[in-house]
């Protein structure tokens, strides 16, 4: 049974693999066309925090597969009605695939432990995959290969960082994070990362412009994740020489993309003039949640195989 919880569990080749299926799909979307590769499919989403872009991503991919979605509100019970291990045993006797969006990520691991259904991790505290496919997709998309090119993160070491490190790695692509002190990867995952990607070239500075130098993207997300509201005040006050206005983007190449996971707080991480201006990608990285996600449906569902 294969899950997707974090990239750790795709290698470099099926990462190319689940690609290729989704630019093929792309090109056929865009032409009208919507293959039916997964007929009679049924995927439960179950959501703990909000979501625009992964909920209707996925739930839009599995209508143009052929298949269906069922976004499991609060009636199931998640989590309050019985244990996660009976939850996920009677639900793999009904669906496909589950796609869940938890506070921790020990949730999904011990949802993928007990389900007989590949389940996959639509974010939790630590991890995005099908972000950091996607990203990695649009990466490909508009500036062709991705080996030995360099991204740079702006901001906080959190979920999305993560997994784009993970998918760096595993792409062979380098990582600069300009993160202050106390918002670095911590040291158990730095730990794991090097076991994970021991190739990955991950430098760490607290110099923003330094970071866009020679980047082929320059990335932020919030400061202030789903979950950390309480902290917001003083992350706005230790991020605030980290924001990716016009002047920082003045120090990166002028090709370099911008790029955001989206939702954004506009006027923190980012300015309005950097988010809508010629270098930023965001809705066409939006967009390509989608396209990604059916090939990674596609290909976990074996329609491909
Ligand atoms: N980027 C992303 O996952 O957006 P949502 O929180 O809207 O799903
Ligand atoms: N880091 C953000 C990503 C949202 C898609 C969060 O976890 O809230």
């Amino acid at each position: 049974m294969r899950h997707l919880l974090t990239l750790e569990e795709l290698s470099p080749a099926e990462i190319e693999r689940v690609f290729s299926i989704s630019e093929d799909l792309k090109s056929k979307c865009e032409q009208g066309l919507r293959e039916p590769l997964l007929p009679g499919r049924v995927m439960a989403l179950i959501f703990e925090k909000p979501s625009l872009r992964t909920r209707v991503s996925f739930e839009t991919g599995m209508a143009h597969l052929g298949g269906s979605s069922l976004f499991l509100g609060n009636d199931v019970g998640f989590g309050r009605r019985e244990s996660l291990a009976d939850f996920a045993r009677v639900l793999s006797e009904y669906v496909d695939v589950l796609v869940v969006r938890a506070n921790r990520h020990t949730t999904v691991e011990e949802l993928a432990k007990y389900s007989t259904r590949p389940v996959i991790n639509g974010l939790t505290d630590r991890a995005h995959p099908c972000q950091a496919m996607a990203d990695l997709f649009t990466i490909r998309e508009l500036a062709g290969t991705l080996r030995g090119r360099t991204l740079a993160w702006i901001g906080d070491g959190n979920n999305v960082a993560c997994s784009l490190a993970i998918g760096c790695g595993k792409v062979g692509m380098k990582m600069v994070m300009a993160t202050p002190k106390g918002y670095r990867f911590d040291a158990p995952f730095m730990t794991r990362l090097n076991e994970i990607v021991p190739d990955l070239e991950l430098t760490v500075t607290d110099d923003p412009k330094a970071a866009v130098r020679d980047a082929v993207a320059v990335y932020t997300d919030v400061w202030t994740s789903m979950g950390q509201e309480a902290e917001a005040e003083k992350r706005r006050r230790d991020f605030a020489g980290y924001q990716v206005n016009a002047q920082l983007m003045a120090h990166a190449q002028q090709e370099t993309l911008f790029m955001h996971c989206l939702p954004a707080h506009r006027g923190e991480e980012v300015t309005d003039e950097v988010m809508d201006g010629p270098q930023s990608v965001a809705v066409q990285q939006a967009g390509n949640r989608m396209h990604v996600q059916k090939g990674i449906l596609a290909w976990l569902l074996g329609a491909q195989a």
